[in-house]
């Protein structure tokens, strides 16, 4: 382990008894963007980590062919790593619109495909255009009658074509620049159509026509241009992609996986349905199916009976011996800020004091400490402070 760096932060000043907890605070990886493979930067989601951060734990851990688990899937930046490193990605969230992400991330497909299948659809064709009221602060009506027609499309199919297409077409519905299909609009999160009128307002925009097929075709390319086409679907044939509740992952078998990684939503930091319509619209998933088991907690106390039931179900999948890592921010509950990391140690301990069959011991808090960066500050994670970016991570060993 490379030395310590001063960040003010010492033992002493941790909550929880840390005689057997190792504490690590130093520059994990690298701090630089977009280093890992183009396929991680397909799509903007909010709060999702850097890869480097399952790419360090996936390879102090775990060995090609084990079972890697994200019960918080989100864009599936574990699951693709784990795929990246020959180990099969499993994957879990409530928000169905995660798994359709991390299915076409994990099922790439080549850009003579893309091409031939789009060249086969014909995106002018007269399409019921009732709806256009609402959409049409983003869309000009003629990108939006392509936008309808290619939904219709590939809709229609199941190909992992059709789906890398759909995850394509998803990541390019709103954003600043003349790659998108909207006019200026923010790229992490879907905005209201009155806040979008407003920044239209401000900005003088009216939307412009956005061809749709080669602003597909020009993000495929960028995201397909590390290749390794066939090693990720070699390695994601393993794969398994769920929907369940964290809380009760009847889906996922116990003692399957050899390490989690992931990131539970902090309180109420982001939500991800509001955040989400338009992908969810394109995508042609009803918020309302899942909307009442996503999680969005108003305070500490009931985050913590929500991570109780999720750390539970993590120590029924993973393998004894394996390891659990939960990566989490510091959050501010009643004027005071909380380091998540202590919670979950103390959560841990708590439940080994009254489940009989938790066996997650916490073994280290590791803090990652890095000059602040201004992309990793946009995708949301409310862990930026004071010209750092920090992850910290518990990592828990299945006795
Ligand atoms: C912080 S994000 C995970 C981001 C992920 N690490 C990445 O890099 O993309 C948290 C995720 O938890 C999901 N979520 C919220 N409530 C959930 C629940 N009850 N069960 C499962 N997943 C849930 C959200 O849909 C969201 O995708």
């Amino acid at each position: 382990m490379a030395s310590k760096v001063d960040t003010g932060i010492s033992d002493a000043q941790y909550l929880v008894p840390s005689a057997d907890i190792r504490l690590t605070v130093d520059e994990l990886w690298t701090a630089r963007q977009r280093q890992m493979h183009s396929l991680h930067y397909a799509v903007s989601y909010r709060a999702s980590f850097k890869p480097e951060l399952p790419d360090f734990f996936i390879r102090r851990y775990t060995s090609p062919g084990d079972v890697v688990l994200d019960p918080f899937l989100g864009r599936g930046t574990t699951v693709l790593q784990a795929n990246l490193l020959g180990r099969a990605g499993w994957g879990n969230d409530v928000n169905p619109l995660s798994v359709l992400i991390t299915h076409a991330k994990t099922h790439p497909v080549s850009i003579d495909k893309i091409q031939s299948r789009l060249d086969g659809m014909n995106l002018g064709a007269n399409v019921d255009m009732s709806n256009y009221a609402t959409f049409c602060p983003f869309y000009h009506e003629d990108t939006y009658r392509e936008l309808l027609n290619l939904r219709s499309s590939v809709g229609a199919q199941a190909t992992d074509v059709d789906r890398f297409i759909e995850m394509v077409a998803i990541s390019r519905l709103h954003g600043h620049s003349k790659g998108f299909f909207s006019t200026y609009s923010f790229p992490q999160i879907s905005v209201s159509p009155q806040a979008q009128e407003r920044i239209n307002r401000s900005r003088r925009n009216t939307p412009d026509y956005r061809a749709v097929k080669p602003r597909i075709l020009a993000k495929a390319r960028k995201i397909l241009q590390d290749g390794q086409i066939d090693a990720i679907r070699k390695a994601s044939a393993s794969n398994l992609l769920t929907c369940d509740d964290v809380r009760n992952m009847d889906s996922i078998p116990s003692g399957v996986a050899k390490l989690i990684v992931t990131s539970p939503p902090f309180l109420d930091k982001a939500d991800y349905l509001q955040d989400n319509w338009l992908e969810l619209w394109f995508a042609g998933i009803d918020s309302m199916s899942f909307s009442q088991d996503m999680i969005r907690t108003p305070n500490l106390e009931t985050w913590k009976t929500f991570m109780n039931r999720a750390m539970l179900e993590m120590n029924r999948t993973l393998v004894s011996n394996g390891t659990c890592v939960i990566e989490v921010g510091d959050v501010s509950s009643r004027g005071e800020t909380v380091n998540l990391d202590e919670v979950i140690v103390a959560l841990a301990l708590e439940l080994d004091r009254s489940h009989p069959e938790f066996a997650l011991v916490p073994e280290e808090i590791l803090i990652n400490q890095q000059e602040f960066t201004k992309l990793a500050n946009c995708f949301g994670v409310d862990n930026n402070a004071k010209g750092t970016n920090t992850n910290r991570m518990v990592v828990l060993r299945k006795r």
